[in-house]
C-alpha cells in the first residue's frame, strides 16, 4: 500500500442541476460566490484538489455551464493551497492554446493548475458546437497527442511533433510553467482506450465509481501496462459521498435520490453514454454496464459506496486505497454543509487508519 495518505478531490459545481439527475433538493449552486466559499471551505477541510467540469451545451440538466479553465482560475485567485483541475475537451481547444493558457495561469497562482483532458461522450454537443464526431478509440488517439503536445510545449525548446492530428515546427514557449517538470495531467475513462492512454502518458487516470473489485481490475491492468512503459501513473476514483451521523440516514437520502430521479432524463442519459465506452471494439468503459440507478448520478458514484457512517465511509476509503487508489474524487448533495462535515468527521478517520496500517506494515 503507498505510504502518502489518500488524497481528496472534489467536484467543482460550475455547471447548474448539482451532480445527481434528480428533483430532490440539492443546496448546492453553480455560480461563483457559492463556488468561491466552497472552495475556501474545501481546502480548509483537507481537500487538495478540485475538478471543475468542461460542457459546451445542457443536456439532462446542467442547463448553464460556466467555462472551466476561466472559473477555475478564479477560484485559484480565492484560494491559497488547493489546486484547481481545469477540464479542457480537444478540438474547442488546441495543444498550443492551452500549454500557453495554462502556463500564464500557473505563474500567477503560484503552480496551482492542474488539467483534465477529456476525451468526450457528447455527440449532441460536438454537433451543436461545430466539432467532428470521431469513432471512440480516435477520440482517445486525438487525446494522447494533445497530451504529448502539450508535455512537449511545456517542458522542450525547439518542439517539433508529427502527429496525425497536431503538427508542430521549433515551436518555443515561454515563459514555461512554474511547475515542474509541468502541470499535472489527469485523463478519464474506462474504456480500454483510456486506460491505454493512462499507461503510456497521462499523470493521473479518472474513473467512474465501482466496486472495490471492478476498481482494481483497472488498477491491475493500468499498472502492469504502465511498468511495460516505464511509466507513472495515478489513480484518481469517483464517488458520490453520502456521510451522515448513522447509516439509516445516510441510505434514505440516497433511497430519497433514486426515488426522486427523473427517468426521462436518466434513460436519455443513458442512451447518450452509450457513444462512449460501450461504443469502443471492445464495449467496455465508463457506463458499459450502468443501470438506471447508477446513471441517476452521471459518474456512477453510488457505486463506488461512500454512503454510511464516518467510520463505514472512511473503513472503504482505505480498502480502495489498498487496491491501488492514489485520490477520492467526491461528489455531494449539499456541497458546502456536506464538504465541510467530510473535513471534519470522515478525513480525519481516514488519516488515522491510514496511519495505523502503515504502523502496523512496519
Ligand atoms: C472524473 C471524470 C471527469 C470527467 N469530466 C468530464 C467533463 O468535464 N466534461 C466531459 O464532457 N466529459 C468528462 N468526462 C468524460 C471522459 O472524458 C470520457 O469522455 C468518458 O469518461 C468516456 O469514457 P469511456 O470511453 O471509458 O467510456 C469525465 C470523466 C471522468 C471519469
Amino acid at each position: 500500500m503507498s505510504t502518502e495518505n489518500i488524497k481528496f478531490a472534489y467536484w467543482v459545481p460550475n455547471v447548474s442541476g448539482g451532480l445527481v439527475v434528480s428533483n430532490i433538493e440539492q443546496r448546492t449552486s453553480w455560480d461563483i460566490d457559492y463556488n468561491r466559499k466552497l472552495a475556501q471551505i474545501a481546502e480548509k477541510a483537507g481537500f487538495e484538489y478540485a475538478l471543475s467540469q468542461i460542457r459546451f451545451t445542457a443536456g439532462y440538466g446542467a442547463e448553464f455551464q460556466h467555462e472551466s479553465v476561466s472559473f477555475s482560475h478564479a477560484l485559484l485567485a480565492a484560494t491559497t493551497k488547493l489546486k484547481v483541475i481545469a477540464a479542457i475537451l480537444p478540438g474547442p481547444w488546441n495543444p498550443v492554446l492551452a500549454a500557453k493558457q495554462l502556463a500564464t495561469i500557473d505563474l500567477l497562482t503560484e503552480g496551482r493548475i492542474a488539467v483534465n483532458i477529456v476525451s468526450g461522450w457528447f455527440r449532441g454537443e460536438f454537433t451543436a458546437i461545430g466539432e467532428h464526431w470521431l469513432d471512440h478509440d480516435e477520440r482517445y488517439r486525438r487525446s494522447k497527442e494533445f497530451i504529448e503536445a502539450l508535455k512537449g510545449i511545456w517542458t522542450q525548446d525547439n518542439f517539433t511533433y508529427r502527429g496525425d492530428f497536431y503538427r508542430f515546427s521549433n515551436y518555443t514557449l515561454k515563459p514555461k510553467p512554474l511547475q515542474q517538470p509541468h502541470p499535472e495531467i489527469f485523463q478519464g475513462g474506462s474504456s480500454r482506450a483510456a486506460r491505454d492512454n493512462a499507461a503510456s502518458v497521462s499523470d493521473w487516470y479518472f474513473t467512474n465509481g465501482n466496486t472495490v473489485e471492478g476498481i482494481k481490475a483497472q488498477v491491475d491492468d493500468i499498472r502492469t501496462k504502465a511498468a511495460a512503459n516505464n511509466h507513472q501513473v495515478k489513480i484518481g476514483v469517483n464517488a458520490f459521498v453520502i456521510a451522515r451521523d448513522t447509516e439509516e440516514e445516510a441510505k434514505a437520502v440516497l433511497a430519497e435520490i433514486i426515488a426522486k430521479a427523473n427517468p426521462e432524463a436518466v434513460n436519455a442519459f443513458g442512451h447518450e453514454v452509450k457513444n462512449a465506452g460501450a461504443a469502443s471494439p471492445e464495449k467496455e468503459g465508463n457506463w458499459a454496464k450502468s443501470t438506471f440507478e447508477d446513471l441517476v448520478q452521471y459518474n456512477d458514484g453510488f457505486k463506488t459506496n461512500l454512503i454510511g457512517t464516518p467510520q463505514q465511509i472512511a473503513e472503504r476509503i482505505v480498502e480502495l486505497k489498498a487496491v491501488g487508489v492514489d485520490l477520492i474524487l467526491s461528489g455531494f448533495l449539499h456541497f458546502q454543509e456536506e464538504v465541510a462535515y467530510f473535513g471534519e468527521k470522515v478525513l480525519p478517520l481516514v488519516r488515522e487508519l491510514e496511519a495505523k496500517k502503515l504502523a502496523k506494515a512496519a
